[in-house]
């Protein structure tokens, strides 16, 4: 793999990390007090902290901010009433063909319904076999074990695990790293379309324009190619295009489309949650050492991590009626913010919240979307975590953090994760 690559790679992603960072670090004691003192705040909250997003992209539809488990959970349960169709909003070709988060009603359940068959545990568990843990352990963690005796998790592997894995599983020919990388510096050029200075916000929104565009024109041939030599594999090209449901077949445009939109959610997420796991299960040896003795808890310190510390932080929709939420009215047409992160951490849901506690009794949690439109790859994301975690307790024995550097700290309110997580082992 050719190091500009890794370089720009790297670039993209700490201009992701930048632009999403927000003003402050540790949000928490903020939302508690939000969730105190006014739970359903009339204002684009997390704009005011300092996140771009496109819930004030018009001056016509207030914003109002949800803290709450309670309220955050019924709208992301009421697809009806809180729509997300305005994602897809002038965006044109951008949005054409099949995104399923700017979907609605009867369309997005259609789609959801014939993609769901590539998405069941069981289809991810023989991901899982085939190819998610034999590249985490002979691509990645083999070698930086034996490179030495301590790493960087995100820079040496978490950063570009995902892409790999993702790209073999959409089934992405393999023989060029760099290409696959160049795909992911794209898809981060997607995610940094939303800006705070409208200047920044044109630029970039025209760089993301042109990156889904040349996403678009590397992809569209891949899919042909695999549909003329009869899609046979098990990779999810092959698996979409043999799909059909009430005779419904998709066509290589709903395809390519449809692939090139899981590029921007399951790369970076999947960084970001994997480095999240790894320092809060690092940072406490009892936890650190019973999951290393029982590794069917691993899913367990996944789920916990994606509660405390989600990377998503917070999620969108417009209220398709007047309604009224804890006792505030919102317009028809108005936009809620739900604030995942702090309906995750609601003291009236769950005991000692601010705490990691992987043993916890699992309560529903909105790091992964909650409703219709939870995250179709979940699966896929916590099978990548679970090799890579399994790999890193096999191959470097007795890993802990190294304590010539800082503690990992999490940084972002939106696309949240530690930037560092530096380890030693024996
Ligand atoms: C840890 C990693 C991941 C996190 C934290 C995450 C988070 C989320 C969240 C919060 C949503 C809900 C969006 C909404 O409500 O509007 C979502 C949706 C989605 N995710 Fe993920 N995701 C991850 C990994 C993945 C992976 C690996 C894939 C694909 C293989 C994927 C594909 C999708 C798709 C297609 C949707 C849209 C679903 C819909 O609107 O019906 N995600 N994800």
């Amino acid at each position: 793999m050719s190091k500009s690559v890794n370089a720009e790679l790297k670039e993209a992603f700490q201009g992701v990390s930048d632009n999403f960072r927000g003003t402050v670090d540790d949000p928490y004691p903020l939302y508690k007090k939000m969730r105190e003192t006014s739970p359903v705040y009339t204002g684009n909250f997390m704009a005011e902290l300092g996140v771009p997003n496109i819930a004030g992209s018009s001056k016509d539809r207030p914003t109002f901010t949800l803290f709450k488990h309670a309220d955050v959970m019924r709208v992301m349960r009421d697809a009806k009433t809180f729509t997300s169709g305005f994602i897809a909003e002038g965006l044109g070709a951008f949005f054409d063909g099949l995104i399923l988060t700017g979907m609605d009603g009867e369309a997005h359940k259609r789609a959801r319904a014939l993609l769901a068959p590539v998405f069941t545990p069981s289809t991810i568990r023989q991901w899982q076999e085939e190819k998610i843990t034999p590249v985490l352990e002979d691509e990645f963690v083999k070698p930086l074990a034996a490179s030495g005796k301590s790493a960087e998790l995100i820079d040496d592997m978490g950063m570009f695990f995902p892409i790999r894995v993702i790209y073999a599983l959409i089934g992405f020919p393999e023989d060029n790293p760099d290409e696959i990388k160049r795909f992911a510096g794209w898809a981060m050029d997607i995610l940094v379309g939303p800006q705070e200075d409208p200047e920044k916000a044109k630029i970039a929104g025209m760089k993301a324009m042109a990156a889904a565009q040349a996403l678009y024109d590397a992809m569209l041939p891949i899919v042909q190619k695999r549909r003329e030599d009869g899609a046979k594999g098990t990779d999810l090209i092959s698996r979409l295009i043999r799909l059909e449901e009430d005779g419904t077949k998709l066509d290589d445009h709903e395809i390519t489309t449809f692939v090139r939109s899981l590029l921007p959610a399951a790369a970076e997420t999947t960084t970001r949650t994997f480095g999240s796991a790894m320092a809060l299960l690092l940072t406490n040896r009892e936890n650190l050492e019973k999951v290393k003795a029982d590794r069917s808890l691993i899913l367990k310190v996944i789920d916990e991590a994606v509660r405390l510390e989600p990377t998503a932080t917070f999620k969108i929709r417009q209220a398709a009626e007047d309604i009224e939420i804890g006792g505030v009215a919102i317009p028809k047409d108005a936009m809620v913010s739900c604030v995942v992160s702090s309906a995750n951490r609601d003291e009236d849901v769950f005991d000692n919240a601010d705490q990691f506690n992987p043993f916890r009794k699992q309560k529903p949690s909105f790091g992964f979307g909650f409703g219709t439109h939870m995250c179709i790859g979940l699966f896929v994301a916590k099978a990548e975590i679970e090799s890579a975690m399994n790999a890193l307790f096999d191959h470097m024995p007795n890993i802990r953090l190294d304590p010539a550097y800082p503690a990992p700290v999490m940084t972002g309110l939106q696309l949240r994760g530690p930037r560092a997580v530096h380890v030693i082992w024996d």
